[in-house]
């Protein structure tokens, strides 16, 4: 069969360019609006307004651009069962931001404002969902400092944006069990710094150990702790979890939330799903020699990474230094496929929410 090109002024009957809507990626699928607010030191938030997507005018000598004085979140809307859409877990977003930006020395957005921001874009935007309802809606809301200064301290001026892209699967639309790359010449977080929330300043550096991961084969990099460079941490921007035994004795693990890596709100949902799935859960630290051990054995049978954008990701293999290995046979195993089943179904109300996960919206 031969590949017809699409021409690229191709847009779709509602003014979407067709091809972001048949493949739309991950993050440049932009939707038309977003909400914008102002801080001031002296008069606090301003009204968070609705408006068009746009670029924004911005002086060189911005403190956010400089010194990196910004934090941001991710969150998705998901069509659900009747049609209608809802966010899932957007006070757990909300409450990560706020403490993103405490440790920023920035002001926090309140639950209230982050949940009106959320509901607005997705309301106003709401039909970029609707041609196939494998899409979500991926929520960027923003915070960063905005006053022209370049002396070293915090900003007396933010600015709080909530934009949207439209998604499809983070790994390409095919859940393939990915190779993954131990780090062994970076470190993403140390005690004490900000491994723990989700500021702008955590990724940037993350970007030279991810193109050596590329550059061995890999589709991710797996971080180990700063310390002593054995504890197994997270994955890129996911969590991990080691699925020990199988079937329903099969008990997971993930590593423990030691202050350095970032508390998912996927991990967390994955904890309650599996627990209300029957298998024992625990959080520990694992070391590197340990999953190359446990895997040896066939303790450890099955091993995913997990987060917003990557949903529930099979591992398949890992390239170490110390030698690589592989996870079971390398495919995706049962457990990884009935979480992520379950996981989907939650969010696009298919099956009972747990614990009120899901905003509705429209
Ligand atoms: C470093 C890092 N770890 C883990 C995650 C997964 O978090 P969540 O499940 O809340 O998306 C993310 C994504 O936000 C991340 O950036």
């Amino acid at each position: 069969m031969t590949a017809v090109a699409e021409p690229m002024t191709a847009v779709h009957p509602g003014g979407r360019p067709s091809k972001a809507m048949a493949n739309p990626g991950h993050g440049d699928a932009f939707t038309d609006h977003m909400v914008t607010a102002y801080w001031t030191r002296e008069a606090g938030w301003g009204p968070a307004r609705l408006g068009a997507l746009e670029n924004l005018t911005i002086h060189p000598g911005m403190i956010g651009l400089h010194y990196a004085q910004v934090v941001f979140e991710g969150l998705k809307a998901f069509v659900q069962a009747d049609g209608s859409i809802a966010a899932f877990r957007p006070r757990a977003n909300a409450a990560r931001f706020a403490r993103s930006a405490a440790r920023l020395a920035m002001p926090e957005v309140g639950e209230a404002m982050f949940l009106r921001a959320v509901e607005d874009v997705v309301r106003a935007d709401a039909d970029w969902l609707h041609d196939n309802p494998r899409h979500t809606l991926y929520l960027r809301p923003l915070l960063y400092a905005s006053e022209n200064n370049l002396m070293l301290r915090a900003s007396n001026e933010y600015t709080f944006l909530m934009m949207a892209f439209l998604a499809g699967g983070f790994f390409g639309d095919a859940v393939e069990p990915v190779r993954v790359l131990v780090s062994r010449d970076f470190t993403r977080a140390v005690p004490g710094g900000t491994g723990n929330v989700k500021c702008a300043a955590n990724y940037g550096p993350s970007l030279l150990a991810q193109r050596q991961a590329h550059e061995a084969g890999c589709a991710q990099v797996v971080w180990l702790d700063a310390a002593e460079h054995r504890y197994v941490e997270e994955m890129g921007g996911m969590n991990l979890f080691f699925v020990r035994g199988s079937g329903s004795s099969a008990t997971l693990v993930t590593p423990q939330l030691t202050g350095t890596l970032l508390p998912g709100n996927t991990r967390s949902s994955l904890l309650t799903i599996a627990g209300l799935e029957g298998h024992a859960v625990s959080e520990e630290r694992i070391t590197v020699d340990q999953w190359r051990a446990e895997c040896a054995a066939g303790t450890i049978t099955e091993v995913f990474a997990c987060g917003t954008a990557a949903v529930v990701t099979p591992v398949g293999a890992v390239r170490d230094r110390d030698g690589d290995f592989a996870i079971g046979d390398g495919a995706m195993g049962p457990i990884t496929k009935k979480l992520r089943t379950a996981l989907l179904d939650i969010q696009h109300g298919r099956r009972p929410d747990p614990d009120n996960w899901l905003h509705p919206i429209c």
